[in-house]
């Protein structure tokens, strides 16, 4: 949709209002760094050309109207009634930032708004941060409440958490109001320090795939991996100062850990510790305990961390093919240790590995790996996407053989993009 027909639209829903402004928020990927923004680690995300737009006009009154092109229903409601209403549906987002904005004592007004947008829903693209951060930035500027940028994000972070209920961390706020073309964030969530690293990949592209898998209890999992850290940390701060999990690194986590949780919690914990693209077929069957489960999530989220700063080195010094191995090794531990993947996304990296010769496929001669050089999950997971660092020359390939053999492990069809990243949230 373009500016033209996003006003056209604008005017046929609301034949009577003012003469809108136009603005934009982009969904984000992240290349590396999953499930750390909440234990104070480093993340990689980039803002893609995907996003949410919106067209919005002041009123003079105390109404507010909120229309998508996307999804039902319109939503009607007055400025002095914006508590949470489940009937609200998708408006309850763009409804929760204009509650937290006038709580904080921002003086709003009436308004028409009409959103519109070309991200996959549910896909692990960010969609709800960029509604979000869209519906943030649209009213700081009509209104002029001159907020900056990452305190928009943190707003917008906080009407996940405080009024919708989902405990996120701040990356999906901070890569769709803070993005940059051609770069990917550096961001360490402990401190909201950032830098933007350019994104050279040489020959190489970013293609996002959708699995298409229906996203299940995606929140209620989402929080309760987020507790799981929090009890591992409240183990770890007996025995150790430390704020967040990502404060230390793995010698001293373990040095911690054998007091925190002790010897027979570390060994059951590490028998789930893989460093195979396929998984080990028989586990240990034992069921495991609270303990556990909380040692083993904390021990991705440290090892995770490492990671990116690595992966992060090795992409400013050229060197792809480790970049695109560490992001093959942070799906493992999100599959193994983290256990947010799933069967599709599984699949998905699965073919993307097999395509690259990352793993052989049964009776196939070795290949050189210039085709895909890593694959992994992006977002919360439980369904969603991948990301793959694949060659320019390989992508029609990647998509027809990936797509196949993704098809022949799940029965669903999956969809590809090239990424094109680009700037954070803006007028336009
Ligand atoms: C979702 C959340 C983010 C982050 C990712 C996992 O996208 O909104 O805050 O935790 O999952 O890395």
């Amino acid at each position: 949709m373009n500016l033209h027909e996003l006003k056209a639209n604008f005017n046929r829903v609301f034949p009577d209002s003012g003469e809108p402004r136009f603005f934009y928020a982009p969904g984000r990927v992240n290349l590396i760094g999953e499930h750390i923004d909440y234990n104070g680690g480093y993340v990689f995300p980039c803002a893609l050309s995907m996003g949410t737009y919106a067209a919005i006009a002041r009123r003079d009154d105390n109404q507010i109207r909120l229309v998508s092109g996307n999804i039902e229903p319109p939503v009607a409601l007055s400025l002095d009634d914006l508590s949470y209403n489940p009937a609200h549906s998708w408006a309850n987002n763009p409804k929760g930032v204009a509650k937290l904005l006038t709580d904080m004592g921002h003086k709003l007004g009436g308004f028409d708004m009409y959103m519109w947008g070309n991200l996959p829903n549910s896909a692990g693209l960010s969609s709800s941060a960029s509604v979000a951060v869209l519906t943030a930035l649209s009213l700081d500027s009509v209104f002029g409440l001159d907020i900056c940028p990452i305190q928009r994000a943190l707003l917008c972070q906080r009407v996940e958490n405080e009024y919708i209920g989902v405990n996120c961390g701040i990356m999906d706020q901070f890569a769709s109001a803070m993005g940059r073309k051609d770069h990917a964030i550096l961001l360490n969530c402990g401190t909201l320090e950032y830098e933007y690293v350019p994104l050279q990949l040489g020959d190489y592209v970013l293609v996002i795939a959708n699995t298409n898998a229906k996203r299940a209890l995606a929140d209620s999992k989402y929080n309760e991996r987020r507790a799981e850290c929090d009890q591992a940390l409240a183990m770890l701060r007996k025995v150790a100062d430390i704020q967040n999990l990502c404060d230390i690194n793995m010698d001293k986590f373990m040095e911690y850990a054998k007091t925190a949780f002790g010897q027979e919690v570390i060994d059951q914990g590490m028998r789930m510790v893989t460093d195979t693209p396929v998984p080990a077929k028989v586990k240990d069957t034992t069921p495991l305990t609270a303990e556990t489960i909380a040692f083993v999530r904390a021990y991705h989220a440290v090892s995770e961390n490492e990671r990116v700063k690595d992966a992060v080195k090795v992409l400013n010094s050229g060197d792809l093919t480790a970049f695109g191995e560490a992001m093959t090794a942070s799906h493992m531990s999100l599959r193994d240790l983290y256990e947010v993947t799933g069967n599709e996304l599984d699949s998905l990296a699965l073919a993307a590995w097999e395509y690259g010769s990352i793993i052989p496929t049964s009776g196939s001669a070795p290949q050189p790996k210039t085709k895909v050089l890593g694959s992994r999950m992006t977002g919360a997971g439980f369904g969603g996407c991948t990301v793959s660092v694949v060659h320019k020359n390989s992508v029609e390939g990647f998509i027809r053989d990936v797509g196949k053999r993704y098809t022949a492990l799940t029965g669903l069809i999956a969809d590809f993009y090239v990424a094109e990243i680009d700037d954070g949230a803006r007028e336009v």
